[in-house]
């Protein structure tokens, strides 16, 4: 299986882009960070069968990690990465050094008011101005018609929908589905750095939620259904719920509205790693 090309400046990328858009083709672009798994490789098909080109970004973004330490600690294996992105496979690998997405004097930010403040804004400082950043550059640099997210970041989906309509940039967000572990773990590169014991327990925090969103559904309280769910992932050996939250799908913001569509949100940390996870309710 042969790998797509590797691309490591703007201009390499769109000199290929260029002629895919004089050709009439359309082009989707992946947005990671790489560490591959199945997860990322769901949005790539996703991609692959709906443009006629397809672009893979790989690039650890400094601006979006507010600790140091996990950023020097981000998982980087390209060549893996690579040869997994060959079975979908992908038309072209973007993975641009720092300097080259942060040259010297980049000083424009991009921050997203409202939905980015909630939640993982919270918790996160900074996290979502690094993630609006990079993505509205990711657009501008791929220049695509399509751009695929997963709704294992349901924040992270209603920020990029929320920049794009905002700032009117020519990209169509698709969101695709979490893929989960066959126990129900929803997939993430942060799994391994669970202990074979963490890893055991890992999915109690999907079937929590899960429980709560059924007896919300059947006319249990939201508060009952969400401080038994907080019981359950503690009892099941969690250090520590961050928080789990009824939302508004989109807004993010407070929601007891059945009228509106809702998302259950979870953090929570599990052997020193923090997990999220979300569902529709
Ligand atoms: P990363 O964590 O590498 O994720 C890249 C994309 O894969 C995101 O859209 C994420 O939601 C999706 N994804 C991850 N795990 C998934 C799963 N189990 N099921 C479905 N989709 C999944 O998210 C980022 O990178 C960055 O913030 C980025 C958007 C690339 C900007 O730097």
């Amino acid at each position: 299986m042969t790998t797509a090309p590797i691309v490591r400046t703007v201009e390499e990328l769109r000199r290929h882009v260029r002629a895919w858009k004089a050709a009439g083709e359309m082009v989707g672009v992946v947005p990671t960070m790489g560490a591959l798994h199945e997860g990322h490789l769901s949005l790539a098909r996703r991609a692959r069968k709906e443009c006629e080109r397809v672009i893979t970004t790989i690039f650890v973004n400094p601006k979006q990690f507010n600790n140091p330490d996990d950023l020097k600690k981000y998982p980087r294996t390209e060549e893996a990465d690579a040869a997994l992105l060959a079975t979908v496979p992908v038309d072209l690998i973007f993975a641009p050094q720092p300097e080259e997405v942060y040259p010297d004097g980049f000083i424009t930010t991009v921050s997203v008011g409202g939905v980015s403040e909630p939640l993982e804004g919270r918790m996160r400082p900074g996290h979502f101005d690094g993630v609006a950043t990079v993505v509205t550059k990711l657009f501008g640099m791929t220049m695509a018609d399509r751009g695929y997210f997963g709704q294992k970041d349901w924040q992270q989906l209603q920020v990029v929908l929320r920049l794009v309509r905002d700032l009117n940039i020519p990209v169509h967000i698709v969101g695709c589905e979490t893929i989960r572990e066959t126990d129900g773990l929803a997939m993430s590169s942060r799994n391994v750095r669970l202990t074979p014991e963490g890893r055991a327990k890992a999915h109690v925090l999907y079937e929590a939620i899960m429980a709560a969103a059924t007896d919300i559904r059947a006319g249990q309280s939201d508060r009952m259904a969400i401080r038994e769910a907080a019981e359950a992932i503690r009892a099941a050996g969690f250090d520590r719920v961050e928080y789990i939250e009824l939302r508004d799908a989109e807004t993010l913001m407070p929601s007891d509205d059945p009228a509106r569509a809702r998302r259950m949100l979870a953090a929570a940390w599990l052997d020193g790693v923090r997990l999220i996870d979300n569902i529709p309710v």
